[in-house]
Formats: structure tokens, C-alpha cells, sequence
């Protein structure tokens, strides 16, 4: 059976938003990390703390094999809703049909500003006073869905993309875990 509660969490990287959605868990409980990339530094963190842990390199293989692999796991353990946190990899007509509703992403800009990748980049190209991030949930066109929550970050006249996504990252921290925990509690 698929509880809302128990959360899947997919990386492909270091996972700093997979350690906030752990460290703050209320409402919720994080029941598996899993991973398209099984050198993730996220999965070891998560590994030591008695998290269940799945990967699967996703290098080479079809997308919709991964995605059928990566959705049996899921239910293997129960999952209802999946948190994607740095997951670099666009998941399937078929997989986003299948958890519709279930799934949410958080982004580094204000949405719908800048979908896609270089966010912090072209923010301050564009010369904008403020960035930021946003939770939304997953649909199949990229970065698209209902928003359902955002924190604005000021951008500092000197600020380089360095220094900007460190400071949205911070906020990312915070804003994950209230979200979900409200996501789940619907
Ligand atoms: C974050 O900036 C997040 O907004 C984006 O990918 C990055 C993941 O960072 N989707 P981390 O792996 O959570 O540290």
C-alpha cells in the first residue's frame, strides 16, 4: 500500500537537500534514498543512519526499464510520496503517470522564472534584485507544476553564482521540509 507519509527521497549528487528533509522529518518519514548514481555522496549519509538505500546507474539504460526498476522499489517499501532533491535526470511519461500527483521537486529560482539548469547564472545576467526557490510538484513538462511554496532570496550587487546559491540553499533547507510536511498531511 502506498502511505503519503513514508517518502522516497532521489539524489544523483551530495544530497544537502536529502540531509534537511532527514534532519527536520515531522509529519513524515523518510523511507528510502534512492539514486541513479550509486557513487552519490548522499547515499553513504543516508546508508549511515539506517535509511534504506536503492541505486541503479542509469547510465545506458532505457529510460522507461529504469524508471519500471526504480517504481518497484518504491512500493517495495511502501512509498507514497516521492521528494526529488537533485535528481538530474527527467523521469518518464510513464513514471509521472504512474506516481501523478505524488511527486515534488524543489528548484533553485522562483518559478516560472528560469526552468531548466543554470538558474543562478542567469538571474544575475538579467540583473534581478531577487532569486530564490521553489517547491513544486512534478509534472511531465519540466519544472511546470503547481507551486506550492517559495522563499525570495536578495541578490547582492556583487553576488556570483557562488555566493547566491549558497544563500538559496540555506533557504531550500528551510523551505523543503515545511512543504512536504504540509504536502503530506493533506
Ligand atoms: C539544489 O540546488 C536543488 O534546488 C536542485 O539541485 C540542487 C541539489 O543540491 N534541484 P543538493 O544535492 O540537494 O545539495
Amino acid at each position: 500500500m502506498r502511505d503519503p507519509r513514508r517518502v522516497a527521497i532521489l539524489i544523483s549528487g551530495r544530497g544537502s537537500n536529502m540531509r534537511a528533509l532527514v534532519e527536520q522529518a515531522d509529519g513524515y518519514e523518510v523511507a528510502l534514498v534512492a539514486s541513479n548514481k550509486p557513487q552519490a555522496a548522499g547515499l553513504e549519509w543516508a546508508c549511515q543512519r539506517g535509511i534504506a538505500t536503492w541505486a541503479l546507474d542509469s547510465k545506458g539504460l532505457d529510460k522507461e526499464k529504469f524508471d519500471r526498476q526504480l517504481s518497484d522499489a518504491l512500493d517495495g517499501h511502501g512509498i507514497g510520496t516521492i521528494a526529488l532533491a537533485g535528481f538530474m535526470r527527467i523521469l518518464s511519461p510513464w513514471f509521472v503517470g504512474e506516481w501523478q500527483g505524488h511527486i515534488l521537486n524543489i528548484h533553485p529560482s522562483l518559478l516560472p522564472k528560469y526552468r531548466g539548469l543554470d538558474t543562478h547564472v542567469r538571474a544575475i545576467q538579467a540583473g534581478d534584485s531577487v532569486g530564490g526557490c521553489s517547491v513544486h510538484v512534478v509534472t511531465e513538462e519540466l519544472d511546470a507544476g503547481d507551486v506550492l511554496g517559495q522563499v525570495e532570496v536578495p541578490i547582492e550587487p556583487n553576488d556570483t553564482p557562488e555566493s547566491l546559491e549558497q544563500r538559496v540553499l540555506a533557504a531550500e533547507h528551510r523551505l523543503y521540509p515545511t512543504v512536504l510536511k504540509e504536502f503530506v498531511s493533506r
